[in-house]
């Protein structure tokens, strides 16, 4: 393996940014696990170590500790909370519980610069969380800098190379976070920043390839985002051994299908198969017209269509795998400042119990990556705008937007103004600046008046918002010219329709979706 920066993990629910810090900077990185032998971090030419935090104690017998080796391998080193910790129990300091425990924000006071915050300023605004601090520090060691509550926030040995820090630097809080890691690397380290998203591609190819071997893959294709770029980089790997299934529910917007069937089909050569299962979709909703009943209804229906697909599939291959486009989960930039970003990380997309019924390993090739850099990868893999950038589309798809129970007619009206909008939304170069923009079907018919006809028609209503991460969402400011076309378009160009209204609520307290 070519040279790296190993980080031991201790648990942290920061261990894969901190990953992602370092790729930021061009740099290759690998997560060992923390007790990984010296001789196997030596052996895989690793140039530095960071310890994560964790949430152990270095206190409690049986806490998670390195391979005492790993201090003797001559290796500059960077502990991170419980790994700074770690690092001052091991190597004869002396840790011990903080009378305050330290969380949030707090004021770093720079001493003594040395290379770990050369070129920066002599106070920072750092994020804690930790319990222990401390007391005394082995020999060789010196304290760098301070906060109100540990005398010894940022401690060095810089004979040794070995740094230890008791805030997060990698965290979005802690100011010039990045900074501090970027000097670990280039100025301690003497990383080469030479790393880049081509190099993960070859090396995802390659593990794609050795996983596999001979067998082959499914996966279920939405055509969003996420499981497109799984697709093209599993396709990359093993070509024809992937199968995408695609199921067509009923409930997708205009020419989606088709587009999918173009794109991925005749365009990127994938094996794509269709199951065309709208008619299944839209008799198991007929006459339901609660929200989440309509939800689990559809979810139901797709597990079951998916696992005939894929038993149908394994009577004629050996299919061994199911793929997925899970993300790491997204830490969310964008909190409450104070708050504990340990509380607003997103879950791990559930896979429910899909991949055990079916007897299938899963491959997770995008496991590791965080949704701008999936981005990233995607337009590196070919992929086009229109999909990289695509705004969400959710599961249950138009299921959710056409309020009540849904009737076939309804959906023909709401794809029609779906597309319009989207249409004017791309010609007012407005489409990738807003979060989503949508149209809703109402079931609700008002007056109107076309010519010299009175008509009794439904409603649609738009929604168009901007968001960072869809927790919270405002609507978009869209120019009044932009609104009167879109508005005009829909009512003379859709029958069935002779009114359109604008949702103007935010989230909280109203949602995205109507449903
Ligand atoms: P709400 O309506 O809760 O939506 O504000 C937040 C975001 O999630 C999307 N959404 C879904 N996505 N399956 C999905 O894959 C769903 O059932 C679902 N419901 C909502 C929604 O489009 C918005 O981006």
């Amino acid at each position: 393996m070519p040279d790296h920066i190993a980080v031991l993990d201790f648990g942290s629910q920061y261990t894969q940014v901190i990953a992602r810090r370092i790729r930021e900077a061009n740099v290759l990185s690998r997560i060992y696990p923390y007790n990984t032998q010296a001789s196997v971090l030596k052996e895989a030419g690793v140039k530095g170590i960071i310890l994560s935090g964790g949430p152990s104690s270095v206190l409690i017998e049986g806490s998670p500790r390195p391979d005492a080796k790993v201090f003797d391998m001559g290796l500059p080193m960077l502990g991170i909370c419980y790994g700074e910790q770690l690092m001052a129990h091991m190597l004869g300091g002396r840790v011990g519980k903080s009378e305050e425990r330290e969380f949030g924000h707090g004021t770093l006071n720079i001493a003594i610069k040395g290379k770990l915050f050369e070129g920066l300023p002599a106070t920072l605004r750092v994020w804690n969380s930790h319990g222990d601090r401390i007391e005394e520090l082995p020999a060789g060691f010196e304290a760098v800098a301070s906060t109100e509550n540990s005398p010894y926030a940022t401690i060095q040995d810089a004979q040794r190379n070995f740094y230890g820090m008791q805030f997060h630097p990698e965290v979005a809080h802690s100011e010039m976070g990045t900074e501090v890691i970027a000097n670990f690397l280039f100025k301690i380290c003497g990383c080469e920043s030479d790393w880049s998203m081509a190099n993960y591609i070859e090396e995802s190819v390659q593990k794609i390839k050795n996983t596999v071997g001979d067998q082959r893959v499914i996966l279920g294709l939405s055509g969003g985002v996420d499981s497109s770029v799984a697709a093209a980089l599993i396709h990359k790997a093993i070509g024809k051994q992937l199968t995408c299934v695609f199921v067509d529910n009923g409930l997708l917007r205009l020419h989606e299908r088709e587009q999918v069937e173009k794109l991925y089909g005749d365009h990127f050569n994938l094996d794509v198969r269709v199951a065309d299962k709208g008619k299944f979709f839209l008799d198991r909703l007929a006459g339901v017209s609660d929200p989440e009943t309509k939800r689990k209804i559809i979810g139901n229906a797709f597990v079951e269509v998916f696992d005939e697909s894929v038993t149908e599939l394994k009577e004629h291959g050996n299919y061994a795998f199911l793929a997925q486009g899970t993300l790491y989960p997204d830490v969310i930039e964008s909190i409450a400042i104070d708050g504990n970003p340990a509380a607003l990380i997103k879950s791990h997309h559930n896979v429910g119990g899909l991949p055990e019924k079916m007897n299938l390993k899963l491959l997770e090739p995008l496991r590791e990556l965080f949704k701008d850099e999936v981005r990233e990868l995607g337009s590196q893999l070919g992929l086009p705008k229109e999909v990289v950038w695509r705004q969400p589309f959710p599961g249950p798809g138009l299921g959710v937007r056409v309020m009540g129970d849904i009737k076939e007619q309804d959906l023909v009206v709401l794809r029609k103004a779906d597309a319009i909008l989207q249409e004017e939304m791309m010609a007012a170069d407005l489409y990738y600046k807003v979060w989503q923009s949508f149209c809703v079907f109402l079931p609700v018919k008002t007056v109107g008046v076309m010519g010299d006809e009175r008509t009794y028609e439904n409603v649609i209503a738009l929604r168009i918002v901007e968001s960072l991460d869809a927790m919270t969402a405002d609507w978009a400011r869209v120019p009044y010219d932009v609104l009167r076309k879109v508005s005009s378009r829909i009512i003379n160009e859709v029958s069935g329709c002779n009114r359109v209204v604008l949702d103007i609520s935010s989230k909280p307290p109203s949602t995205i979706e109507w449903e």
